[in-house]
């Protein structure tokens, strides 16, 4: 019995030491950075183009993030009545 007890402590002491090495690594290390690589985008802005941008907005995204204004100035999602509809427009 005593045997079990001390391979048991020996057991759940490792364990512990363990998990208090990978959070003092999770605490300790660095945060990693990136270099960020911004693709080069050519965005053209016609007359057709933002009709289309329009058009999706409102078919795709207004059901969630029009405001008390009707614009889209969002709202609290806790208050967002369309979510039990995935956000489309009723
Ligand atoms: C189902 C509901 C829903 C729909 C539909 C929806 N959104 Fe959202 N959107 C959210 C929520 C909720 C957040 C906030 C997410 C967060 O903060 O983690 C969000 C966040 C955003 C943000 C980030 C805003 C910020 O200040 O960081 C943008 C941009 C956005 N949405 C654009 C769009 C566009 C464009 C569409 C349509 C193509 C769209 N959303 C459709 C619910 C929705």
């Amino acid at each position: 019995m005593r045997k079990i007890l001390k391979v048991l402590r020996y057991v759940f002491g490792s364990l512990f030491a363990f998990i208090l090495l990978v959070a003092a690594y999770v605490q300790l290390a660095p945060i990693p950075t990136y270099e960020v690589k911004a693709p080069n985008l050519n965005i053209v802005s016609d007359s057709a183009l933002i009709a289309e941008g329009r058009r999706i907005v409102m078919t795709e995204c207004i059901g969630c993030h029009r405001g008390e204004d009707g614009k889209i100035s969002g709202q609290l999602w806790a208050d967002n009545a369309p979510s039990a509809n995935c956000g489309r427009p009723t």
